[in-house]
């Protein structure tokens, strides 16, 4: 089957972006791929010649950059040159919450999307497909859609161009995005335009089963993708309620999760307990799905989706108390070691992270934070805190503090808790025997993830607390 797409153009360099793009270029070395972003230092990071800088950590991402950069795949800060170059365009910026004006707190912004499609209305050529993979809310499409039709009405000069916009969303989950890529469950492709969908549905067609490929109306599509991450996000929601009820009850979370999750009706993915979901999509696509309720005056159906929302900021607050409670009713002063800052493992990733809150409300309870992630800068982790870093010292640290440590037994030491906060591999190995020794007794293990081996029990002088086991 023959493709008319050539070249391809990415608007974003970002999580979805720059993966998505790199996975592409990959598997379709006859297309010309260029990912590009406004962001100067981004774009520059990824040109880096020392892969271990490039922006974003991603297991696998490293391989395939190697592979294609400056073969077919090329990242740019040339904008307008490279939508003038291309057949096909995927917008892939970010669209994070309003914080002002009307639906604030809850609609996405779209001004990013805008200024993408009015860029694409000026500098593309001919017949240019663009392809919606920004998570968004539903009916952009039509947005994009009318920006690119209007502009072009008063820009006599360039009759020649159309436009078909397609949905594509992107299903990929951070720390397995190559994984995902590369076989996905599914693709879906929302769209009117039958000759635009067969194109991209081409491309697809160079590594994925065409039985995967699913084609609806672009509706469907858009609103598939809200639908996807809000009940992803339930059944975290779902597991986290019932942790407090097993404390309570002297049931243990892991047990329950694992009697449930073999009933082949709910299966056993996405019922692991933690301390909230975080990560840039399941709260912005649940406030954007209880807009649009509102929006069309269905209360009940946004009151519903709110609770997801409530419960996970409840575990947030409920972990910050039982980490005091344990410590004698008092932080103040206190070291306390964190083990983990990104929202999952195996991501640089820390938007929405829950060790963001838990983080903030112990350094207002007077706590001195040593913070610890093998992937997390400390410029990240204070852009996140909007709190500045302070060295700890013993003496004079009561008004709560956070230093970000390279060394985990840096971190450990002096410290009257560790907290886990995400699941990182390498937290499941630690030889806790040697490492509570730089602690000072009686020391605590808060245990957020559970993922400490069972026998820290018998560790003598330990006092472990594990989310959802009765202690
Ligand atoms: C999610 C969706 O999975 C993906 O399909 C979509 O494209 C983008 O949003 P992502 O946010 O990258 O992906 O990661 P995900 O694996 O879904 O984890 C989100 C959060 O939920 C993390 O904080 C994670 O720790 C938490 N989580 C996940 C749990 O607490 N328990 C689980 O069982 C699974
Ligand atoms: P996501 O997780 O959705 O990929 P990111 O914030 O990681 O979100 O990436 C989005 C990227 O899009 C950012 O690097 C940002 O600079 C870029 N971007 C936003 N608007 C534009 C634009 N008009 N042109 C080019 N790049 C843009």
């Amino acid at each position: 089957m023959e493709s008319k797409i050539k070249n391809i153009c990415c608007i974003g360099a970002g999580y979805v972006g720059g993966p998505t793009m790199a996975v592409l270029a990959d598997k379709c070395p006859h297309i010309n791929v260029s990912v590009v972003d406004i962001n100067q230092s981004r774009i520059d990071a990824w040109n880096n010649e020392d892969l271990t800088l490039l922006p974003i950590y991603e297991p696998g991402l490293k391989a395939i950059v190697r592979r294609c950069r400056n073969k077919n795949l090329y990242f740019s800060d040339e904008v307008e040159k490279n939508i003038a170059k291309a057949d096909m365009i995927f917008i892939s910026v970010n669209t994070p919450t309003k914080t002002k004006g009307i639906g604030a707190g809850q609609a996405s912004d779209l001004k990013w999307i805008e200024k993408s499609a009015r860029q694409i209305a000026n500098f593309a050529q001919e017949e240019t497909i663009v392809v919606e993979k920004s998570t968004l809310p539903v009916r952009t499409a039509e947005t994009i859609q009318r920006i690119l039709r209007e502009t072009n009405k008063n820009n006599s000069l360039d009759k020649k161009k159309t436009f078909s916009v397609l949905s594509n969303p992107e299903f990929l989950a951070e720390g397995t995005a190559i994984k995902d890529l590369e076989n996905p469950d599914r693709v879906l492709i929302g769209g009117e335009d039958i000759k635009a969908i067969e194109e991209l549905k081409k491309i697809y067609l160079n590594w994925i089963d065409p039985s995967k490929i699913i084609i609806s109306n672009i509706w469907s599509s858009e609103l598939s993708k809200l639908i996807a991450n809000a009940f992803l996000a339930q059944r975290i929601s779902s597991i986290n309620s019932i942790t407090s009820l097993c404390e309570a009850t002297g049931a243990n979370i892991t047990e329950v999760s694992k009697a449930i999750g073999l009933d082949s009706r709910i299966g056993t993915k996405f019922i692991t307990p933690g301390p909230g979901f975080g990560g840039s999509c399941f709260k912005k696509d649940i406030l954007n799905l209880i807009y649009i309720c509102n929006y069309y005056g269905l209360k009940e159906v946004a009151d519903y989706w709110s609770k997801v929302l409530d419960i996970n900021q409840w575990q947030k607050q409920r972990i910050t108390e039982i980490i005091i409670k344990n410590l004698f009713g008092t932080v103040n002063g206190k070291k306390l070691a964190i083990l983990g800052f990104a929202f999952k493992a195996n991501t640089n990733d820390t938007r929405e992270s829950p060790a963001i809150e838990i983080c903030k409300n112990l350094i207002n309870e007077g706590a001195n934070l040593a913070i610890y992630d093998p992937k997390v800068s400390s410029d990240q982790i204070e852009k996140e805190l909007n709190i500045s870093q302070s060295n700890y010292n013993e003496e004079n640290f009561t008004d709560g503090s956070w230093e970000s440590q390279e060394d985990l037994g840096c971190a450990l030491k002096g410290s009257d808790a560790a907290i886990i906060l995400t699941e990182w591999d390498m937290f499941q190995e630690l030889n806790w025997a040697e490492l509570t020794k730089l602690m000072r007794p009686p020391y605590w293990i808060f245990d957020t993830r559970n993922i400490t081996k069972k026998n820290l029990e018998d560790l003598e002088g330990l006092n472990l607390w594990r989310l959802g086991i009765d202690q």
